[in-house]
């Protein structure tokens, strides 16, 4: 049988109305527990390196990787190197001095990186709930220390859900400057509870700088269902609609797309069982602003910020998400929420912001009113 006649049984198992699938969507399963139970089987005993994946997320390449990070990566534990299971690029611009959360660490690959470029001044905790994966990120916090010529470790790993992050008495309301995430969202049974659990976490005017895996549309229960394929996760990507919407609901009102990526599936039953469904692996940044200091749509009121350079790695061009990049020197109009979103961020002190919210002259761009920018038209 093909892929295309798999699933649209499949689909008739869920429910054909938008209404009953939407309730079996994968942003909060009912099961939670066991969701929970076979992710960690699946992380902590059934794969052992990223060769064990069914899909190519591991081997996504960030378009450029800086010489800094290049570095960084070489000053990584093999063995840590080798449990890397992410599907994208967190590392963020800006980040020396700077206190991160990684959740869902695993093995601690990109704790390690993040390490480096928060320097010794800076420090980053990892959460995991899977006690394997721990271990191994444990077992070689001395090496990197050494490694990196730190006088004391600048990182630490604790066990914890993501779905009750407030219970985890280590992590204080307001004390992240930036949170990351590597393609662990998609894996939790409840995607809002995360969200508002890290909307919680994070300073104002800091950042969720996160990689993920989003569908072109709702995945059916009997999908969701199968614990191999909610590991690998495709069972619980969401359909990347839903999941603004949730972010909105969490209180990040303006996300922001920073990279997208095809993802394909290598194992051919595996391919044929999610029939047309596509995946992409998207880069997401959301900014934690002041209370009613942002709007749900991207007005004009003739606002231009202008770069000064001085981000490191981006002496020329700073690349903020896909649709804004700033070349120094340059007057360039932004939206609101943009001349918001940089103004109140880290990011302040290199730019010169131009304007005040006095004067309104309608949508940001009205070319394209309306028009979102989604992981499908950004990908490559
Ligand atoms: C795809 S792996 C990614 C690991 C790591 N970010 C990396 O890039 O190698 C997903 C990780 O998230 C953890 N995880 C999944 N769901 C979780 C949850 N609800 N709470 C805490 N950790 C979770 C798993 O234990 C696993 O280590």
């Amino acid at each position: 049988m093909d892929g295309a006649r798999l699933i649209s049984s499949c689909q008739s198992v869920s429910g054909g109305s938008h209404k009953q699938a939407f309730g079996g969507t994968p942003e909060r399963r009912e099961d939670g527990e066991s969701v929970r139970e076979a992710v960690k089987e699946y992380y902590g005993k059934v794969l052992k390196s990223s060769d064990d994946l069914k899909t190519n997320v591991c081997l996504l390449k960030p378009k450029k990787m800086s010489p800094r990070l290049r570095e960084a990566h070489s000053h990584v534990h093999p063995v840590v190197l080798s449990k890397y299971f992410g599907c994208g690029s967190v590392f963020p611009d800006e980040m020396e001095g700077k206190r991160v959360l990684d959740l869902g660490c695993g093995a601690g690959k990109d704790v390690y990186v993040l390490a480096q470029l928060v320097g010794e001044g800076g420090c980053v905790v990892g959460v995991d709930m899977t006690e394997e994966v721990l271990e191994t990120a444990r077992e070689h916090e001395e090496w990197h220390k050494a490694r990196f010529g730190y006088a004391k470790k600048n990182t630490e790993f604790v066990k914890g859900q993501l779905e009750a992050l407030d219970s985890i008495e280590s992590l204080a309301e307001g004390s992240f400057d930036v949170i990351v995430s590597n393609c662990v969202v998609n894996l939790t049974a409840d995607k809002g509870a995360v969200l508002k659990g890290i909307f919680r976490l994070l300073k104002e005017g800091g950042e969720f700088y996160f990689s993920d895996m989003y569908a072109d549309r709702r995945i059916p229960m009997c999908l969701q269902k199968d614990t191999m394929l909610w590991g690998e996760g495709l069972g619980g990507a969401s359909y990347w609609g839903d999941f603004l919407r949730f972010t909105r609901q969490a209180g990040f009102v303006s996300p922001r797309l920073v990279s997208s990526d095809r993802i394909s599936i290598r194992n051919p039953e595996v391919a044929a069982r999610v029939g047309h469904i596509q995946y992409f692996s998207a880069v997401y940044r959301l900014f934690k602003a002041a209370p009613g200091s942002l709007e749900s749509s991207e007005e004009d009121y003739g606002q231009a910020v202008v770069y000064k350079g001085g981000v490191e790695g981006a002496a020329e061009e700073f690349s903020f998400d896909a649709q804004n990049s700033f070349v120094k020197g340059r007057v360039v109009l932004v939206s609101g929420n943009t001349w918001t979103l940089l103004r109140t961020s880290r990011f302040a002190r290199h730019f010169k912001f131009i304007g005040d919210f006095s004067t309104h002259l309608g949508l940001f761009d009205p070319k394209k009113p309306g028009e979102t920018v989604t992981p499908f038209t950004v990908a490559v």
